[in-house]
């Protein structure tokens, strides 16, 4: 008799459980009530994409971070793991770990600067993971350590701005020798600053202008501030601040005020000319049509897009440029220089207008900066 209780609570469990499986397989999740539909719909799979960031150290690092987040986004098909490594490359390599830990699909480097990342690109290849380097470069023995890169080509930018000044100074009747520049750096050994440094070099040496000193700024605007603030005790004569990126820029300009000196292009009147890289705030715009700088060269960061293109060529199993410049422009508001050459390449100077400025401005607050993509995106 106790047998029999047994057996008969076994099979009313039995019963049960299989009344429950019946109606899972039938109503599934989704509730459809069509019989052999699979009990969920497959989930797409996310693309997880790893993106080790320098830092927030400027607006284009601000802008740069945003046309990354804008692209790779759920609704677009990808999970972005974004870590800010606060300039410090020893940040850097412990989030390339630890995407690698996590199995991630693509890792995205922005490197802080070129040397020192053989040894973690060499741990991504072997896990099999697929490196795309953005913005400045690495300087590897071995390029298969990484897929590609994509960015600017830092010192034909300079090259640019260097030509622009030196029509300005023959437009203008002035003397190389009465040139006085002073360099205020990047983050030393960063691509932007090696480049930037590298070609207003070769021009101070071609056409005989006097680089007073070479200072690091960091690409911020208080080390831009404190660096002009000592030039100008030390460099009385110093009629050129060259400010590797616009945030630095701003802080010289700040600096050269509170000294009681005045910044614009009449350097024969004792003005200090501002020149500045990068071009992406509204703000650094008006500074040109101001002449509080008197000329930009532009520094795309909209690089979101364009990562999210080569991701998607090596999706479909192609293989993208090893190396990709983007387009920039030059900006200035002083129209008596059309264009410079550079190694027998004529590029245009964008001539700076409240019209641009708006336009700048309305992209900026319709969070849209990136609509308008050069020609040479995939
Ligand atoms: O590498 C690009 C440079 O980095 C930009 O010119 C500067 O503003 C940024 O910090």
């Amino acid at each position: 008799m106790k047998k029999l209780k047994v057996s008969a609570a076994v099979l009313s469990c039995f019963l049960l459980l299989s009344f429950l499986c019946a109606c899972g397989a039938r109503f599934g999740n989704s509730g459809t009530a069509d019989a052999g539909e699979p009990a969920t719909e497959p989930e797409e799979k996310l693309t997880v994409v790893g993106f080790s960031q320098v830092g927030a150290e400027s607006d284009w690092r601000s802008a740069n971070t945003e046309s990354m987040k804008s692209v790779f986004t759920e609704a677009n098909g990808y999970e972005l793991i974004f870590e800010d490594a606060q300039q410090k490359q020893t940040n850097q390599i412990m989030a390339i770990r630890s995407f690698i830990q996590q199995e991630v699909d693509y890792i995205v480097v922005a490197p802080v600067t070129e040397t020192g990342w053989d040894t973690v690109l060499q741990e991504a290849k072997d896990a099999g993971i697929p490196v795309i380097i953005v913005d400045r470069m690495v300087d590897v023995p071995n390029s298969n350590l990484f897929e590609c890169w994509v960015g600017s080509d830092f010192e034909l930018e300079a090259r640019k701005m260097c030509e622009w000044l030196r029509w300005f100074c023959v437009k203008h009747n002035i003397d190389a020798k009465d040139i006085y520049i002073a360099d205020i750096q990047g983050t030393i050994g960063a691509s932007a600053q090696i480049g930037r440094t590298r070609g207003l070099k070769i021009a101070a040496e071609e056409y005989g202008w006097n680089i007073v000193a070479e200072v690091e700024g960091e690409f911020t605007r208080t080390k831009g501030y404190e660096a002009t603030q000592q030039l100008l005790r030390k460099y009385p004569k110093m009629n050129v601040v060259y400010c590797e990126n616009d945030n630095e820029a701003f802080g010289a300009i700040e600096a050269i005020e509170d000294a009681g000196r005045r910044v614009g292009s009449n350097i024969k009147a004792g003005e200090i000319m501002v020149l500045s890289f990068d071009g992406v705030k509204p703000e650094a715009l008006q500074d040109v049509l101001d002449d509080s700088i008197s000329c930009i060269a532009e520094c795309n960061p909209l690089h979101g897009p364009r990562v999210e293109a080569i991701i998607q060529k090596l999706e479909n199993g192609e293989t993208p440029q090893k190396y990709e410049y983007v387009d920039e422009d030059v900006f200035s508001a002083y129209d008596q220089i059309e264009s410079v050459i550079v190694d027998s390449k004529e590029y245009p100077i964008t001539q700076v207008s409240e019209a641009l400025i708006e336009k700048r401005r309305a992209e900026f607050d319709a969070g849209s900066y990136d609509e308008e993509l050069p020609d040479n995106v995939y």
